[in-house]
C-alpha cells in the first residue's frame, strides 16, 4: 500500500525564541533533526518517493538532504505556513500586548480568525485544495510544511471538525507515517530523539 509521510520543518531560529511565522534558517537542533530524517529515509527504502517541501528557508533546509533519496524533491507555495499577517515575527506575549482584541478575536473562533493582512485556517484548507488532490492521486509521498498547514492536511485524512482543526497536536521533530485504508487511515508517530 501507498505511504505518504508529513513532518514539520526542524526547530527554526523563529520556533527557538517563540516568534510566529517568518523565514528563519534552521538552529543546530532543526538540522539534527534533518540529519534524522535523512537517515530514517535511507532505511526505509520507500519506492519512488515524492518530497514536497513548502518555500520557506526552514523547509528547504530540512528537505535537503533528501534530494539523494527521493526520486523528486518539489516546492510548494501553497504549503507554505499559514500567513500571520501584521503578527509575522512577534510573540504570542507581543501580540497579546499590542493586539488585545486580536488576540480574544482568535480565541474565540481561531478556525475562521483571520490575521490583518495574513491569512484564517479557512483560508489556509481553501489554497491546500490542489495539493490534497495531487495528494490523492500520488503514491509514496514525503510533505515538508509547517505546524497550522500540517494541522489542515491531517484533519482531511482524519475526519476532524472545523473547530478541531487548529489544535490538532503536530510536534516539531515527530514523523507522521499515514497509510490510507478502505474508509480511514492508519497513524504513526514517530519521534526523532535529536
Ligand atoms: O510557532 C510555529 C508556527 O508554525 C508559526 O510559524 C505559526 O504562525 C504558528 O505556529 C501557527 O500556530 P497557531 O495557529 O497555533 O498560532
Amino acid at each position: 500500500p501507498r505511504v505518504v509521510y508529513f513532518t514539520r520543518h526542524g526547530e527554526s531560529e523563529y520556533n527557538a525564541m517563540g516568534r510566529m511565522g517568518g523565514d528563519s534558517p534552521l538552529t543546530p537542533h532543526g538540522d539534527a533533526y534533518a540529519h534524522a530524517l535523512e537517515q530514517f529515509f535511507k532505511g526505509e527504502r520507500v519506492q519512488d518517493l515524492r518530497v514536497w517541501s513548502s518555500q520557506k528557508i526552514r523547509a528547504v533546509q530540512t528537505a535537503k538532504g533528501l534530494k539523494g533519496i527521493a526520486a523528486h524533491v518539489e516546492y510548494w507555495k501553497a504549503l507554505d505556513e499559514l500567513d500571520a499577517g501584521i503578527c509575522e515575527g512577534l510573540t504570542y506575549a507581543d501580540i497579546e500586548n499590542r493586539y488585545p482584541k486580536q488576540t480574544e478575536d482568535r480565541k474565540k473562533d481561531k478556525y475562521h480568525y483571520r490575521f490583518p493582512s495574513g491569512e484564517s485556517y479557512e483560508d489556509v484548507v481553501a489554497r491546500l485544495e490542489p495539493v490534497i488532490m495531487e495528494l490523492e492521486r500520488q503514491g509514496n509521498v514525503l510533505v515538508v510544511s509547517h505546524q497550522a498547514v500540517l494541522r489542515c492536511i491531517l484533519a482531511y485524512f482524519t475526519d476532524r471538525t472545523m473547530s478541531e482543526v487548529p489544535y490538532i497536536d503536530v510536534p516539531l521533530h515527530t514523523l507522521i507515517k499515514l497509510v490510507p485504508r478502505a474508509y480511514s487511515c492508519h497513524l504513526t508517530f514517530y519521534t526523532f530523539d535529536v
